[in-house]
This record gives C-alpha cells, sequence and structure tokens, in this order.
C-alpha cells in the first residue's frame, strides 16, 4: 500500500533527525501515541471497502510497519543511553570502535593533585585552596617578610596597581588558617603560583604548589620529616633517594630544602635538574614565632612545621616529564598521555 510506504518513509527520515533522548520520546507520541500518525493513519482506512484479501495484507503490513517503528525507537535509545552525554551515535553493534566522544581528560598536575589530597586526608589534614590574587599582608608581611626585607628579592612578583599581588607562595595561606581555624591544625593548600620568572626547563611563570601546615604541642623536626617521606613513598610508590640541607626561608626556624635524586636521569645529571643529578622540590621547616604571633597562636604553647611542595615539579618526576613548558603548552596530544580520557 502507498500510503504506508510514505508513513514508513517519513518515520525513518524524523528518526535519523533524532539528536536527544527527548526527541526519541516526541518521536514516539508522534508516530505511535494514542492519537499519533499511525492510529490516525489506521482510522482512516475504510475496512468495509476492502476485499478480505486486502484487508488481511492491510493488517500484516500495518503490524510490520508498527513493530518497525518500536524498534527503532528502542534502538535509538539504547544508543543513548550508551553514550550518556545524550550524543547519538549509531545503533550499537559491538564490533565497531569506540565512538571517540571524550570529555578530556584531566591535567597531570590535577591528577598528583587529587592523589596528595587523598593522602593528606587520611592522615586527618583538610584543604583549603584560598586565592590566586593575595593581599601583600599575607603573601609577605604575615609570613616575617616586611617590605624592607631582603628575602622579598626571592620572588619575582607580579604586582597589581591595587597593591595586591598574584601569590607567589602558597604560604599566604598560613595564617589565614591560623586565624580562621586556630590550633591545633593540620592542613594542605593546593594552589596556582605567580612568579616573574626566565623560563627553562623546570621555572615556569604559573606553577602549582602544594603547602602542609601543621600546629599543636611540642611538634617537631622528627615529625616534619616523616610526614615527608612518606608523602613521597606514597606518591612514587617506591623508595625515593632524598638530601635534606639548610634552606632560609624568613617563616621557618630552622629552615631545610628537601631535594629529591632527578628521576628523569637517575642523578647522572640532565637539564632539568641542572647537572646537579637532584631537584628542588620540597622547602619546609619549623614555623617561625613570628608567623604564629601574626595567626594570634602563643609560640610558648604551640610548634608547628610547614612545608610548600611544588607540585608542578612533582608532577614531571612522576610522570617523567622533562620540560615544565609543557603543562601550560595547551598541547592535547601531549597532556592526554598521561591520562585515561574522563
Ligand atoms: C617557597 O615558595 C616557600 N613558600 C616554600 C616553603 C613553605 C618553605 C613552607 C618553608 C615552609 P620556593 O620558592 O623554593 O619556596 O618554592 C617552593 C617550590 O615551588 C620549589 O621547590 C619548586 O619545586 C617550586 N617552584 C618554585 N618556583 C617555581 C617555578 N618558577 N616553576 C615551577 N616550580 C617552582
Amino acid at each position: 500500500m502507498k500510503e504506508i510506504e510514505v508513513l514508513r518513509d517519513r518515520f525513518l527520515k524524523d528518526a535519523d533527525s533524532c539528536l536527544s533522548v527527548r526527541d526519541t520520546d516526541e518521536l514516539k507520541i508522534k508516530y505511535l501515541g494514542r492519537k499519533g500518525l499511525l492510529a490516525e493513519f489506521r482510522k482512516g482506512i475504510d475496512f468495509k471497502s476492502l476485499s478480505p484479501e486486502k484487508r488481511g495484507s492491510f493488517g500484516r503490513s500495518f503490524n510490520d510497519i508498527k513493530s518497525l517503528m518500536e524498534k527503532k525507537i528502542e534502538e535509538i535509545r539504547i544508543a543513548f543511553d550508551a553514550t550518556h552525554a545524550g550524543k547519538r551515535t549509531a545503533a550499537i553493534d559491538m564490533t565497531l570502535p569506540g565512538s571517540g566522544h571524550s570529555l578530556g581528560s584531566l591535567h597531570p598536575v590535577t591528577l598528583v593533585q587529587m592523589e596528595l589530597e587523598n593522602i593528606f586526608m587520611a592522615m586527618g589534614f583538610y584543604i583549603e585552596y584560598g586565592f590566586d590574587v593575595e593581599t601583600e599582608y599575607y603573601n609577605f608581611e604575615a609570613l616575617n617578610v616586611p617590605s624592607d626585607h631582603p628575602a622579598r628579592e626571592m620572588q619575582d612578583t607580579f604586582w597589581l596597581t591595587n597593591g595586591m599581588v598574584l601569590r607567589t607562595q602558597t604560604s599566604a595561606q598560613q595564617v589565614r588558617a591560623l586565624e580562621k581555624y586556630g590550633p591545633p591544625l593540620r592542613a594542605i593548600f593546593p594552589g596556582r603560583c605567580f612568579r616573574y620568572e626566565n623560563l627553562d626547563a623546570s621555572h615556569e611563570n604559573t606553577f602549582y604548589q602544594l603547602e602542609g601546615l601543621m600546629v599543636d604541642r611540642s611538634i617537631t623536626v622528627a615529625n616534619l620529616i616523616s610526614v615527608m617521606k612518606l608523602l613521597l613513598s606514597k606518591v612514587f610508590h617506591r623508595k625515593v633517594e632524598t638530601r635534606l640541607r639548610p634552606g632560609y626561608f624568613p617563616f621557618v626556624e630552622p629552615g631545610f630544602e628537601l631535594d629529591i635524586r632527578c628521576l628523569l636521569c637517575g642523578g647522572s645529571g640532565c637539564k632539568t635538574c641542572k647537572n646537579s643529578g637532584w631537584l628542588e622540590l620540597l622547602p619546609c621547616g619549623i614555623v617561625h614565632p613570628n608567623v604564629l604571633r601574626f595567626g594570634g597562636v602563643d609560640p610558648e604553647k604551640w610548634s608547628g612545621f610547614a612545608f610548600g611542595l611544588g607540585l608542578t615539579r612533582l608532577a614531571m618526576m612522576k610522570y617523567g616529564i622533562a620540560d615544565i613548558r609543557i603543562f601550560n603548552s595547551g598541547d592535547i596530544r601531549a597532556l592526554e598521555q598521561f591520562t585515561a580520557a574522563v
């Protein structure tokens, strides 16, 4: 019957232009609903005028088209369910390669950050992210670095015209957290930092640090070292060679630099470790009494340790990335190798 073929073609055309689950529902109502086109079509047939053979053949064609419509709609629905994102793929054929639709992949620094957050949450630390734009007070002064202090020279700072700074270090969150929570306190502050640097294989102008701060009764260097070692073994899933040397930061006393043996060259020297065999990764120390005072904490009663992990550099070591500039390059081919697509 010609009309039934017209209806079938129209349905198939509409089915092909379905782009969402909602479209599919509408298609179903339009053709198979109580007042849908198929029902209307049936109503329009004068059965009495048909011969018994024609009536039989019409019945068969009608049933065929109805089941074709039901089957097709079901297929489209399954295809949408399979893609989750509501995007349409061809009717499912398990032998076809994946549809290739991807929402992107997590950045390697994000992956390392998430891993560290889990490690520290398991040790009872809470997480704060702080602010990319900071006041001079929290970025420097409250960290025992007044405006005339030579240590300001250690960090090439981006100053804003309103006197604020692009955070040069996640340490800026230390006094904020002390003021907000008081002791005892265990917290980490992952975040983006900015410095007006000469770029090279291990220096970026925009990079990530992860600060840690623990304040309690009788915290010593022994507590600091044990947490640092545990952290490195968990992140690298193996023993990593470390060295501790004195380091100067006005907000800790004593202060240390904890370096790790360069995992890219194994210690023989490369451009990433500047041929030293070691990579500066984890400056740390015992919180200076002045910093505790700035946070309203009595240094006679409380002590603490702090560290400022170079998160971007840690990601370099973990994933064997020799040049830090890859991270912000926006080159998806480079970045997506380190993680499965999400
Ligand atoms: C600091 O920023 C201190 N706030 C760290 C600290 C915290 C010390 C708490 C004591 C107690 P430093 O400038 O060394 O320190 O930077 C810390 C880490 O950030 C470095 O070891 C390095 O891994 C990373 N880093 C610093 N500058 C850059 C840069 N330009 N590019 C990439 N990573 C960097």
